[in-house]
Parts: C-alpha cells; structure tokens; sequence
C-alpha cells in the first residue's frame, strides 16, 4: 500500500503553487494525497507570514498535530512556506516534535528529506539557507490527471527586492530571480497541449519581469536565455501556446510602461482584468511605505489602462492603520475608492512584521480599534461600489470560463474575463469551455447568468 500525505496550505497563490508542486514531488516518488490528515504518513504545513494572523496558525495547527504525533510517532510532520524561512530553528526549538522545517527556496527537497526522516538517517532537518541567485533553480513538474486541468500556475519570477517598509516577503522568499523566458514558454506550451485553458502568470512583481538586478547579472553571465519584457513575455505565451485566457499576478504600480498597458488592446487571450496593488490613497503614507509611486501617479495609470480599454476591471489591496495613517490620510483613501471605483478590493489591518523597516522603526501608532473600525468603513464603502458595478453588468455577456459545479451543487460556474464569478445552469459538457452567458442577476459577491441561445 502507499504511503499518503496531507498538504495544508495558507497564503497567496504563490504559496499555493508551492504547495502544488510538493504534492506532485511526492506523487513522482509513489505517495498518494489525502484530505485526511489522521491518515496521512506524512503532514506538511505550508505557512504565510504576511500579517501576525497568518503566521499565528502555523502554532496552532502545529500544536493541533502534537496528539497525532504521540499516537503515531512514524507519522513525518514538517512545516514549509514563508514561515518555516522566518522561524528555522525557532520552530523545532518550540515544538520538539516537529521533523522538517523546509524554506520555500528547498521545496525540490521534500521527498529526500522526507525519506532520510523515514529511514532514521536523519532525526530532524532543516533547511532554510537561502539559494544564490545564480544557483536557484525553478521547479517544472506540470499537473497530472487527478489536478484541475482548466487552470494553472506558471511562476515566472521568485522573491522581491523591493523592500516596502510593511512587508516580510523580501525577508521569507529571498532575492528576485526572473526564470528562463524559453522555460516558461515551454511550460505555456505544455499546458496548453495538455489542455489547459487559463493560465496565471505569477511572481511578486511580475510587470518588473526581466528588469531587476538579478536579471541583468545573468544576462551578462549569459547563463540565461536573453530576457525580453513582460508584454513581450505575455505576447509569446498567447502566441505560441494553445491557452485561451492569460492572467498574472502580482504587478506593481511603479512599473507600468506603455508597452504593457499597449498589449491590452492587442493580445485578445489577456484577461480583461487588472491587479494593481495602491496599499493607500494619501502620498505621506506611501511614500513612508517606500512604495516609489504616488496616488497621481497610479491615476494615471488606471487612465492610461481604461483609454484602452474601458471593460478592463481594476482590483487592488489596501492597508489601514499604516504608523502614521491619521484620520485625513484614511479619508484619502476612502477617497481614492470613489475616484477610481475597483470593481474589488482586499484590505487588511497593518500589522507589524519582524525585520521590516515599519516594525523595527516607525511606531505603531494607530490603535487596533481604530484600525478595525477604518477597515469595517473602507469594506462598506467598497461593498456598495462592487454592488453597483454588479448590478451594470445585468444585461450584458461575459464570456466566462466554465470550472464546474457551484459549492451549493445546484448551478455550474465560472469566471469571466473581468474576474466575476458567474453561476448559470450547465452541465458536466460545459465544463473546460469558454461560454458567452447573458447575465440576468447581480449579487454582492457574484453574478447569475444564463446561456445566449441565439
Ligand atoms: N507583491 C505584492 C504584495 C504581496 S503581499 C505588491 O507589491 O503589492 C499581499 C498584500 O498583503 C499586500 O499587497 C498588502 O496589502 C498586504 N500586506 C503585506 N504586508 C502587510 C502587513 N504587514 N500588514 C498588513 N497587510 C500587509
Ligand atoms: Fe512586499 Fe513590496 Fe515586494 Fe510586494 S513589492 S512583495 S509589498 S516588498
Ligand atoms: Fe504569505 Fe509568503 Fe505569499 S508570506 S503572502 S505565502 S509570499
């Protein structure tokens, strides 16, 4: 029989795609997944460390794992992701139990460290050195049958160099390192051939692609395929693979050139969707983030983007409380909402992370009230703002992208280009195709649309 494992994973989609990619490690080396972890012969927890919240699970799922450990102490317990890179050693010092603590640069060694713990070669590892820019190496196991084969992942750049003063990422994902773009090519190429419908290009700064130290360095080295900019980038992938729809995730507000706000109104296989990340309205505020843009600089942006096209929804995240943040400042904000109307927003409290210019310098100065009571405001607003676009789109088609059934298991759904989720009543034959759908219903958080018969 073989062995099983049990992947939990939090944080953002880069996170996930690393989780993705150790379950299919495994998968190459006989294991089986499985949802349950009483089950399981080997549990991975793999963390995010953005806010204190997230980073507070990894204890308390750790801990929750402690009585399973002493029933069956064979049982492989390790933590992966951004906070098994902050805490290394800390990790196994708190919980003596725990086997692995492996940093997002050393996912490729899961199954060996898993096995030397097995076979007792080894009674704990750890592994949270970060790789030299030159030496990382990007993980390229495709999806198999048992996976989602309508959408996909495709890292095209790993860690961050630009350092905002609130954020751990530069600190837990290392150095910035673009990948081969012949690589990620033949990546788009293969899912394409394997039928995958969309695929999500991912890094932290994606619209940087091709442009950061690194980048030129192996340029130089000529270790590399010459890199070519990210509209070119997205150009050869609608190009040259079968995919249908391309998104990408994140971009940063202070690289937006005209070439890549140009390709939106020549590559139709690009989502009419755009994620551009403000974190506030108000210059002090960004400038004391070290974010390099102000709030007119992204306006123009978003002119820029909609004078070409004007279907393209805009969504970004947003932080509150930010030391420094007064009442005029979270009222630029609010403002700023009103002014560009994001078809969707995240937001967040500002929490306080460990080695950030913020947290080691600037005070935090703003009470958790006080931030929970602007975050409720800023959510009210924008509730009504994404309702009021919701209720525009009655009346029109969307084309969207047909994943399955709804959760409620009664309509089928799936997502248009602008990123809506759209429930229609399909059938298992939809599933995988684009569909246009004349929508006839606008909720607060999704859309009701039905199949255009002529
Ligand atoms: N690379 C992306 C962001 C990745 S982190 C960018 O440059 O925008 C995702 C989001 O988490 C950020 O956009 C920010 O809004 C939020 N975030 C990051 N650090 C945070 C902190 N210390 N407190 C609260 N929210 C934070
Ligand atoms: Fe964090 Fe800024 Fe890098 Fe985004 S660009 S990951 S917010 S440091
Ligand atoms: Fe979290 Fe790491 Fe992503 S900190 S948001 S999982 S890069």
């Amino acid at each position: 029989m073989s062995r099983k494992y049990y992947i939990k994973t939090y944080g953002c989609q880069m996170n996930d795609l690393d989780g993705q990619q150790m379950g299919r490690l495994l998968k190459s080396q006989g294991y089986e997944s499985t949802p349950i972890p009483d089950e399981a012969d080997v549990i991975l927890v793999n963390t995010c460390s953005i806010r204190e919240k997230a980073s507070a699970k990894v204890y308390s799922d750790v801990g929750r794992f402690r009585a399973l450990k002493l029933r069956r102490p064979e049982v492989v317990l390790g933590v992966t992701g951004c906070q098994a890179q902050a805490e290394g050693l800390h990790l196994q010092k708190r919980f003596p139990y725990l086997d692995l603590v492996i940093g997002p640069d050393h996912t490729n060694q899961v199954p060996d460290l898993v096995e030397a713990i097995y076979q007792k070669s080894k009674k704990s590892a750890s592994e949270v050195h970060f790789e030299k820019p030159d030496d990382y190496r990007f993980l390229n196991l495709l999806p198999d049958e048992s996976e989602d084969s309508i959408k996909a992942y495709l890292t095209i750049m790993k860690g961050c160099d630009n350092f905002c003063s609130f954020c751990v990422v530069p600190y837990v994902r290392g150095r910035e390192v673009c990948r081969d773009p012949e690589e990620i090519i033949n990546e788009a190429i293969q899912l394409g051939e394997m039928g995958v419908r969309e695929v999500t290009l991912l890094g932290q700064n994606v619209n940087s692609y091709g442009v950061g130290r690194h980048s030129e360095e192996a340029r130089l080295k000529k270790h590399r395929s010459p890199f070519i900019s990210f509209a070119k980038l997205l150009r050869r992938v609608a190009d040259e693979s079968k995919i249908g729809r391309i998104r990408f995730t994140t971009s940063h507000p202070k690289d937006m050139p005209d070439e890549l706000i140009e390709e939106f109104g020549e590559n139709a296989k690009l989502a009419r969707h755009f994620h551009l990340p403000v974190q506030s309205g108000s210059d002090q505020v960004l400038q004391s983030m070290y974010r390099g843009y102000t709030r007119n600089d992204f306006l123009k942006s978003i002119r820029r983007l909609r004078r070409i096209d004007p279907s393209i929804a805009l969504s970004t995240d947003i932080i509150v409380g930010f030391p420094t943040e007064t009442e005029k400042d979270f009222q630029c904000t609010l403002d700023l909402l009103d002014e560009v109307r994001f078809d969707s927003i995240y937001s967040f409290a500002y929490s306080p992370r460990p080695k950030t210019t913020a947290a080691l310098y600037f005070k935090d100065e703003v009470s958790e009230a006080e931030k929970s009571d602007r975050l409720r405001r800023l959510q009210d607003k924008q509730n009504q703002i994404t309702y009021e676009i919701h209720q525009c789109r009655v009346g029109s088609m969307l084309e969207v992208l047909v994943e399955g059934p709804s959760k409620s298991g009664t309509t089928f759904c799936g997502r248009s280009s602008q990123n809506h989720m759209v429930h229609f009543e399909g059938c298992e034959n939809d599933r995988g195709k684009f569909l246009p759908l004349k929508i006839f219903h606008a909720g607060p958080n999704s859309l009701r649309g039905t199949i255009d018969e002529c």
